[in-house]
């Protein structure tokens, strides 16, 4: 089967796509309005861009309205946020920060979540997350208006937290980080079942 996506609705393109870009990594997302109210939710069309300046990226999609989101609104307003890292003994907390609360309200109270201040930026961290890129927003690309329409967020890391348990001779095991992957529906996967392939080189 192969399909015209201009001759798909918007929600069965968006179906595809959940469906077949598995594991998606998870940012879980602070930021600040500018009246001070903290703001927290995940997003997983998200990856890094490069180290060299240390960059990443998340979309921030229109709501089925075609609003802004939360977080796209006090990211542009402020120029700041901070992606947080989920795991599994958070994976709950981090779903329920998702809800639909309205705008000025706070999922770090609502959720149980403690913010714990950052060195850099005005929008906290989530102090249970055992690691936190704080961010500067470089740029927001709106790619279309209306519903569902994707906004890419930019930014560079100003500052990295990270467990000392889990920062051992400069790098990450993801055995113990114990990170957890979004899949489509309401499915998530854990990082267990992992395999190793050494790099070729070249023939
Ligand atoms: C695991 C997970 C991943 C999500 N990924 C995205 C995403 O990549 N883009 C997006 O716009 N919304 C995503 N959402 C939905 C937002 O988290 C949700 O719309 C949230 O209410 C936005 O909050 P805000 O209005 O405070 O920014 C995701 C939700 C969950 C639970």
């Amino acid at each position: 089967m192969d399909l015209d996506p201009l001759a798909l609705p918007a929600r069965e393109r968006y179906a595809l796509m959940i469906g077949l870009i598995q594991p998606r990594p998870i940012a879980w997302v602070s930021t600040v309005s500018p009246q001070g109210e903290n703001n927290l939710a995940p997003f997983s069309f998200f990856t890094g861009i490069g180290a060299e300046p240390m960059s990443l990226c998340f979309s921030c999609a229109n709501d089925r309205n075609g609003r802004k989101k939360d977080t796209l609104l006090n990211a542009e307003a402020t120029g700041q946020f901070v992606v947080n890292f989920a795991t599994e003994a958070l994976a709950e907390k981090m779903n329920a920060t998702s809800a639909p609360f309205a705008r000025g309200v706070s999922e770090f109270e609502r959720c149980g979540l403690t913010p714990a201040p950052s060195v850099k930026v005005r929008p906290p961290r989530v102090a249970e997350s055992p690691a936190a890129f704080e961010c500067e927003l470089v740029q927001v690309v709106r790619l279309a208006e209306g519903p569902l329409a994707g906004n890419l967020i930019v930014g560079r890391v100003v500052r990295v937290h990270c467990d000392s348990a889990l920062y051992k001779d400069g790098r990450v095991d993801h055995r113990d980080l114990r990170a957890v992957g979004r899949l489509e529906g309401n499915w998530y996967c854990r990082t267990r079942d992992d395999f190793e392939l050494p790099r070729p080189e070249a023939a």
